[in-house]
């Protein structure tokens, strides 16, 4: 017998992090690698952000703090939600964590009992249907291709839903496509939920701030208040803020379920970073002009991405509405044979050849739960991406 729990067996590692381990590791030996899996955007995190947590330092706020949040980080979050989304929320139904990552594990952790469904649409952030599984639960994939702008469909939402249902979780602008909802896709989601009171909103907001040409975000507790007290809305400082490493996210949502999440946090990891949630602090109250300019680069860098792949043979890739990702489709690749003598059978065998044989690490398709695609993370310099998007049109000029 294992010494390992069997629930184990059932989950995977993040592919999105395996990927990019390797392609370190590849630099380290000294391959000429361009890395172009991770999640992550590439600017420094702002002054103004890094100084309060300096500041924070220097004050002694270096102790445990309350469980999920200091009292000033969740009225500073009270009020972005106000401001940037129309949502009214009490401290009371915020909570902060470590990342947005463990706002959504604790969220499934204090509401899934074994059996119950959770309806995730893929392509999906890789770690949905794991962290599903490890709370106990069931996740429900349902295909969003990509002649439907990889979005979820009413029909496809409504024929999802059985009475284990407990959860939809909703990501828009999507990791991994960039595929964002309008009012009115979304709007045609909502009224399918209505219909089914037991079904709950686990919104994952990540990207909000990361839209392009001008395309309106929106989020379901907004668009369908009758929604708002299923919901629970989830956020972070990490993409907008370039605060990865920082660990903070947040979401707002009904008391019992704050109040039960704020247990599975207590007995796990106390309280988020003190520092960081001073930055954090900062970041949500600070100025916020800087974000025009992230956008205008990644708006700009999309467009390259776009372009170039769709001059490379065996390629289709959509235009996203937001985050930093593309996420091409390679069907004309499959059954072909790389330069270097590789059957390309499936996209992970893509990917692997592109990175062994150019170079180019991105992250294969079935890890996001749909295939033949890749995803591409354009957070890097234009000049990266011109090489990286030169290596893979030499590639695929390449297949046979
Ligand atoms: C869709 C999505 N949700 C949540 C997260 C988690 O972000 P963090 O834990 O850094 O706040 C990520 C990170 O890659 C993501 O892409």
């Amino acid at each position: 017998m294992s010494f390992i729990s069997d629930t184990l067996a059932r989950v995977k590692p993040s592919p999105t992090i395996a990927m990019t381990n390797k392609a370190m590791e590849l630099k380290a030996a000294g391959h000429d690698i361009i890395g172009l899996s991770a999640g992550e955007p590439d600017f420094d995190t702002p002054d103004h952000i890094k100084d309060a947590a300096c500041r924070a330092i220097a004050a002694g706020r270096t102790k445990y703090t309350a469980v999920d949040g200091i009292p000033e980080l969740k009225s500073a979050i009270c009020a972005k939600f106000r401001r940037d989304n129309g949502l009214h929320y009490d401290t009371s139904q915020v909570t902060v964590g470590t990342g947005g990552k463990q706002v959504l594990y604790n969220a499934l952790m204090a509401t899934l009992n074994p059996g119950d469904e959770v309806i995730i649409p893929a392509p999906y952030w890789v770690s949905y249907p794991d962290m599903v599984t490890l709370a106990g639960g069931v996740p429900v994939i349902v295909p969003c291709t990509m002649e439907n702008g990889f979005r979820l469909t009413p029909e496809a939402l409504e024929a999802a839903i059985t009475p284990r249902t407990k959860w939809l979780i909703f990501n828009s602008p999507s990791n991994p496509t960039g595929a964002a909802y309008g009012r009115e896709d979304l709007r045609a989601l909502t009224d399918v939920l209505l219909r089914h009171p037991h079904v709950w909103v686990l919104s994952d907001d990540m990207y909000e701030h990361l839209m392009f040409d001008g395309f309106e975000f929106v989020t379901p507790a907004q668009v369908e208040p009758a929604l708002h007290d299923r919901t629970l809305t989830c956020n972070g400082v990490s993409k907008a803020y370039a605060m990865t490493g920082w660990r903070i996210g947040y979401g707002a949502g009904p008391v019992s379920l704050i109040r039960a999440m704020r247990t599975i946090q207590s007995q796990s990891t106390s309280n988020p970073c003190s520092i960081s949630q001073y930055a954090a602090l900062a970041a949500l109250e600070g100025p916020q002009d800087f974000l025009t300019e992230f956008r205008r680069v990644f708006q700009r860098r999309r467009d390259l991405v776009v372009g170039r792949l769709n001059e490379t043979p065996g390629i289709t890739c959509p235009t996203p509405q937001g985050a930093f990702y593309v996420y091409p489709d390679i069907s004309a690749c499959i059954g072909m044979r790389s330069a270097g003598g590789r059957l390309i059978d499936s996209d992970a065998a893509f990917a692997t050849a592109l990175l062994e044989e150019t170079g180019v690490a991105v992250v294969f398709g079935a890890a996001f739960g749909l295939s033949p695609n890749f995803r591409i993370s354009y957070a890097t310099s234009d000049q990266v991406l011109e090489e990286a998007c030169r290596r893979i049109r030499a590639f695929c000029e390449g297949l046979q």
